[in-house]
C-alpha cells in the first residue's frame, strides 16, 4: 500500500517556539522491536521540532512513554514510572505523553484519566502522524488531548527518525496482524495487516546503506504474510523496482522482497522477525538459501508443542507440522539455526501438553528461547477460557523449561569452541576498553580484544570459550 507522507507543518511551528532556548525530551520504550522502531520515529519528530534527548527525567520538557500491552508486567512498570514523573511535572510543568499499543485499550485510557490526570497527551499506534499537532496545541492551549483512532491508521512514510544504533537498523515492512491467536492482544491494538510498498522499503534500506549501516532487521507481526492481504484484493499485484544497476525486479511477496533487499550494496546482513510457521512457504526457504546476506538463522515462534493447545491458541499448525517444517528447512539449508517464542501456562495446558513443548524443545535444539508466562489480556478469547492455570504451576513449568533451555544452549555453545565464526563487530564493552563485542550469524554474542577500526566490519574470529550468554573469541593471525 502506498503510505501517506508525514506533514511537517506543526513540526515547523513547534520549532519556532523552541528555537531560542534549550528544550529537552526523554523517552521510555516498553515492548517489542516494532515499538522500539516507533520510538526512534517519535525521537525523530521531537528532534526535528527542536528538542534534544536526555536520560534525566527531571530536566525534560517532554517525557514520552511508548507502551506495550502484550503482557501484564508493562502496565505495572508504566504506573510505577508515572508516580515518579508526577513530581517533576509539579516542579517544572513538563508535558507528559503516553503513546503505543496500551493506549488502544479503552480500560487503560480510562484508568489514566481517572488515576493519573496530570498526563497531557495520549495517542495510539494509528495516530503518530498527529503527534506534532497534539504537542503544539498542548503548548499553546494547555488542554488535555486524547488522540486515538479505532480504525486502522494509514502507513506513514517519511517520518523523521533518530536511530539508536549506527551499525544495525530496523525497518518495519508491515503493520498489524490478521491471525487472532487467542492469547494475543496485538490484532486488537495494531489493527489489520497492511504492508508497505517495496519501493519505500527499498529506498529506506538504500539510504541506510549509504549512511554505513551493515545489518537490517525487517520487522512485522507476521512477515511472511507481506503483501498477502493486498494480493487478496488484487491478485495480480506486482511492484516493479528499479535497482542500482538499472535492472528491474518484480516484488509481490516476502520471498521476492528478501531477494530485492539482498541486492543492496553495503548491507551485509539481513534478518527478519517474526514469521508465522503456518505461512512459511517454500519460496521463502529458497530465498533464504539463495540470498547470501540473509542470515541462516530463523526466529520461528512455537508458542506450544501440544497440538491440542496450539488449536486452542488458533495457531493453525500441529506439533508434527511444526517439526516437519523445521526438518524441511534444515534439509534445504544445512547450517540453519533457530530461535523461538514459547508461552507456558496457557489455559487448559496439562502436564502432558507441557511435556509436548519440552519434546519439541529437545528435538529442535534452539539457539535461543524467549520464554513467557501466559498473561491474561482483556478482550482476547483465551481470557474467557475456563481452566486458567494457577500461578504456581505456571512458574514451576517456566522454571523447568528454562533449565532445559539453558542445558541445550550450553551444549550448543560448546560446539562453537574451536570454530571460526563471522562476527559483525557492533560495539565496545562498557567496562573494559580493549574488549569489543559483536554477533555471529546465529545471533550469539562474541566478545574479543580488538580496536576501533573493526567497528562495523565482519571479522572471522576463532571461538575460544563459552559463557552461557556470550562466547569469547580471538582474531586469527
Ligand atoms: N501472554 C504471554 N505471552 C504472550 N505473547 C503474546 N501474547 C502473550 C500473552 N498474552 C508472547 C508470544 C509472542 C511474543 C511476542 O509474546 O510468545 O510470540
Ligand atoms: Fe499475536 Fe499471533 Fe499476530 Fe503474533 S501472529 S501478533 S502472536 S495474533
Amino acid at each position: 500500500m502506498k503510505g501517506i507522507q508525514m506533514d511537517s507543518t506543526f513540526i515547523d511551528k513547534i520549532k519556532e517556539i523552541t528555537k531560542n532556548k534549550e528544550y529537552k525530551y526523554s523517552i521510555m520504550t516498553m515492548g517489542c522491536q516494532l515499538n522500539e522502531n516507533d520510538s526512534e520515529k517519535i525521537s525523530g519528530i521531537l528532534e526535528e521540532a527542536g528538542y534534544t534527548k536526555t536520560e534525566n527525567l527531571e530536566e525534560s520538557n517532554i517525557i514520552v512513554f511508548n507502551t506495550c500491552c502484550v503482557r501484564e508486567n508493562a502496565e505495572d512498570r508504566l504506573f510505577g514510572k508515572l508516580g515518579e514523573v508526577k513530581k517533576y511535572k509539579e516542579k517544572n510543568g513538563c508535558i507528559i505523553i503516553i503513546g503505543g499499543c496500551m493506549m488502544q485499550e479503552k480500560q487503560m485510557v480510562n484508568k489514566i484519566k481517572e488515576s493519573y490526570p496530570f498526563v497531557d497527551i495520549v495517542f495510539g499506534p494509528h495516530t503518530m502522524k498527529n503527534l506534532p499537532k497534539d504537542i503544539y496545541e498542548r503548548i499553546l492551549e494547555n488542554k488535555k488531548i486524547e488522540d486515538i483512532l479505532d480504525i486502522d491508521g494509514e502507513i506513514l512514510e517519511n517520518v523523521p527518525i533518530v536511530r539508536e544504533d549506527k551499525i544495525k537498523a530496523s525497518v518495519a515492512i508491515m503493520n498489524g496482524c490478521n491471525n487472532f491467536c487467542t492469547y494475543c492482544i496485538v490484532p486488537y491494538v495494531r489493527g489489520r495487516e497492511r504492508s508497505r510498498s517495496p519501493i519505500d522499503i527499498y529506498n529506506e534500506v538504500k539510504e541506510l546503506a549509504k549512511k554505513g549501516y551493515k545489518e537490517i532487521m525487517l520487522l512485522g507481526q507476521n512477515v511472511n504474510s507481506y503483501l498477502v492481504s493486498e494480493r487478496k484484493e488484487n491478485k495480480d499485484l506486482e511492484y516493479i523496482v528499479t535497482i542500482e544497476n538499472g535492472e528491474k525486479r518484480k516484488v509481490n511477496s516476502f520471498a521476492t522482497l528478501l531477494r530485492l533487499i539482498n541486492e543492496i550494496e553495503g548491507i551485509e546482513r539481513i534478518r527478519f522477525i517474526s514469521p508465522h510457521p503456518k505461512d512459511f512457504t517454500d519460496d521463502v526457504i529458497e530465498a533464504i538459501k539463495d540470498c547470501s546476506k540473509v542470515c541462516k538463522f530463523i526466529h520461528l515462534p512455537l508458542q506450544s508443542g501440544s497440538t491440542k493447545v496450539l488449536e486452542k491458541m488458533n495457531r493453525k499448525y500441529t506439533k508434527e507440522q511444526y517439526l516437519e517444517l523445521v526438518q524441511k528447512i534444515r534439509k534445504k539449508i544445512p547450517n540453519i539455526e533457530f530461535s523461538t517464542d514459547i508461552i507456558v501456562g496457557f489455559p487448559g495446558e496439562t502436564e502432558e501438553d507441557f511435556k509436548d513443548t519440552l519434546d519439541v524443545v529437545n528435538k529442535v535444539k534452539y539457539e535461543q528461547i524467549y520464554m513467557f508466562i501466559y498473561s491474561r489480556r482483556i478482550g482476547t478469547v483465551a481470557d474467557k477460557m475456563e481452566n486458567q492455570i494457577p500461578e504456581e504451576i505456571k512458574h514451576e513449568r517456566f522454571d523447568r523449561l528454562k533449565k532445559i533451555a539453558e542445558e541445550i544452549i550450553e551444549q550448543k555453545n560448546k560446539k562453537y569452541i574451536g570454530t571460526i565464526q563471522n562476527v559483525l563487530v557492533e560495539g565496545k564493552s562498557k567496562t573494559n576498553e580493549k574488549i569489543y563485542t559483536g554477533r555471529t550469524e546465529t545471533n550469539k554474542v562474541v566478545n574479543f580484544e580488538g580496536n576501533d577500526g573493526m567497528l562495523g566490519k565482519i571479522l572471522p574470529l576463532q571461538i575460544i570459550s563459552e559463557h552461557m550468554w556470550y562466547l569469547k573469541g580471538k582474531q586469527i593471525m
